[in-house]
């Protein structure tokens, strides 16, 4: 061959594999499509799963009715329970008080919103199963070996299943079998005298005539996810001749962290840089005289921590000084929209709730709840409010919910805590606090303020995050409340339009869309509390 027509071969013969290459990593690859429409739990092969419990109807049993009572049922109720008949008990207590929230709603209009409400809960069911939730029972005397739980896969990706074995003896051959259904199995490594048969395919069998031989490649056993979904899971069926087990592995992407920097290391010997850590957010509203007298005595202790003001009033007056965000909103959007708002736009990781008529003290000291929050998993701690009379309040509620079914589930709530907290005295565990407290900023976003709560709201948004705040309250944090009690004919204009929007008259609809929301949003039935 003449050099040219080498050099022009050659350039074919790399035009054809830059080709070939260019098919094989960037084509257009078949999708297979995956079905995201809500739907109950695929049923598992031979349905093993969930199979009821052995019965034995011969042998009689005495229910125990203490422990029964505790036990979740279907139905619940917001009585007043009998242990709450104690002498005094309004006195020790408070007055026990129970609401039924379908009272919210006309009795014509109730069938259909109750229809509603369980179909929209049935679905967001749905949506937030996982068949990590589920309940595997194990079979009795199995020789299998697996994970019971902590196999974690990243979507698409593919992970080595530790903890496979068989432990059987005296076979002539033996095999096991491996069944996925979000994705396939394969070997890292190949063992001699094993038998493979659908390898990078969901089902997986292993076959040897020597023991040590199958468990040897079932340490090598890959799962590699390939139907995308960012949280579910799948559950693998292990089998070998006459037994059974189940394993569920996680898919998802572990929760991508928020961090914060803590700032510039500070110089003298202050553990904490409250400006670099710390956000204070409030919401006014017509209260500028209020409002201003925080900021100053904010500034007087911490003179650049950042405060950020949501401003609902109908005439805003302008509000300057460094550090400070004042941000306007339509007139009259509300106390939980207004909270809102000001939360969006902190940008460190803790923020301090204040309300616009806190006074700050020597003896509101932000670090020690910043302290808490540090060193404990806490996400929000409460501090106390000392009212002009002296009288220091801290507001610390327990919540619990009864499961009750189709009717909706039962809430009560009561004044106190769970446990103290090791290592902080005058530290508490609880679920509700007063409304002067500091937050991590992410956790209080993924709860949210409903801003359908537009005047007097606050317990709302600890039931909202029932299960996701872990909530503590120490009684030695103190911020002063400004003058609550002010007789009615010295109150200025503005106090008086305050007072109209802030306490509605009895009748006002705003108790009954707070009940309405309770019934519909989160599925209440009905309330009971003192
Ligand atoms: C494993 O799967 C193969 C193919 O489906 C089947 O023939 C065999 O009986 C299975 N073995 C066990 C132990 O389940
Ligand atoms: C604290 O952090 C702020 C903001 O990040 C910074 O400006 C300030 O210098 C820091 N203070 C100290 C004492 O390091």
């Amino acid at each position: 061959m003449r050099p040219v027509q080498k050099s022009l071969c050659a350039l074919l013969v790399a035009a054809a594999s830059l080709a070939l290459l260019y098919l094989h990593v960037w084509a257009p690859k078949p999708y297979s499509s995956v079905d995201l429409r809500p739907r109950p739990p695929a049923r598992l092969p031979d349905g093993r799963l969930g199979q009821p419990a052995r019965q034995y109807p011969h042998i009689a049993f005495r229910l125990k009715e203490q422990v029964m009572e505790r036990l979740p049922r279907n139905a619940c109720s917001c009585e007043a329970e009998p242990g709450m008949t104690l002498p005094f008990p309004k006195q020790l207590f408070g007055q026990v008080h129970s609401v039924d929230f379908a009272g919210a709603f006309d009795p014509d209009e109730l069938p259909l919103i109750h229809r509603q409400r369980e179909q929209e809960y049935q679905r967001q069911q749905l949506r937030v199963q996982s068949p990590a939730d589920r309940l595997l029972v194990v079979r009795a005397n199995s020789p299998l070996e697996y994970p019971a739980q902590g196999v974690e896969v990243r979507p698409l990706q593919s992970v080595l299943v530790p903890g496979l074995s068989l432990q059987a003896t005296g076979r002539k051959s033996y095999q096991v079998n491996l069944t996925a259904t979000m994705g396939t199995l394969d070997v890292a490594a190949v063992v001699d005298g094993v038998v493979l048969q659908g390898e990078g395919e969901p089902q997986l069998s292993l076959a040897a005539a020597r023991l040590d031989h199958l468990n040897r490649q079932l340490q090598f056993v890959t799962y590699t996810n390939t139907l995308f979904h960012p949280n579910t899971a799948d559950i693998v069926q292990f089998s070998t001749d006459g037994h059974e087990a189940s394993f569920t592995i996680r898919i998802r992407h572990p929760p991508t962290p928020r961090l914060y920097s803590p700032g510039p290391p500070g110089d003298g010997d202050a553990e904490y840089n409250i400006s670099a850590l710390v956000t204070i957010a409030t919401k006014t509203f017509l209260r500028y005289d209020k409002l201003r007298g925080l900021i100053a005595s904010v500034r007087r202790f911490y003179p650049s921590v950042t405060i950020v003001v949501a401003d609902d009033s109908q005439r805003p007056e302008p509000l300057q000084g460094p550090h400070l965000e004042h941000y306007l909103m339509p007139f009259g959007k509300g106390w939980f929209a207004g909270r809102n708002l000001a939360i969006s736009q902190v940008t460190t990781k803790y923020v301090l709730w204040v309300d616009d008529d806190f006074i700050f003290t020597p003896r509101t000291r932000l670090e020690k709840l910043v302290d808490v929050l540090e060193r404990t998993s806490l996400d929000l701690v409460g501090g106390a409010v000392r009212e002009i009379t002296g009288y220091t309040t801290t507001y610390r509620q327990r919540l619990s919910v009864r499961a009750g079914g189709a009717g909706g589930d039962c809430l009560r709530t009561r004044p106190g805590f769970h446990h103290r907290l090791a290592g902080f005295p005058g530290c508490v565990v609880t679920d509700g606090v007063v409304n002067f407290f500091l937050a991590r900023t992410d956790k209080v976003r993924q709860v949210g303020f409903d801003p359908r709560l537009r005047r007097v709201a606050h317990l709302e948004f600890f039931i909202d995050g029932l299960g996701v705040l872990h909530v503590g309250s120490c009684e030695d944090v103190v911020v002063d409340h400004a003058s609550k009690l002010k007789l009615p004919w010295r109150k200025t204009e503005s106090e008086k339009q305050y007072a109209k929007y802030r306490y509605p008259a009895a009748r006002d609809d705003s108790l009954s869309l707070k009940h309405g929301l309770f019934y519909f949003k989160n599925r209440f039935k009905c309330m009971t509390g003192n």
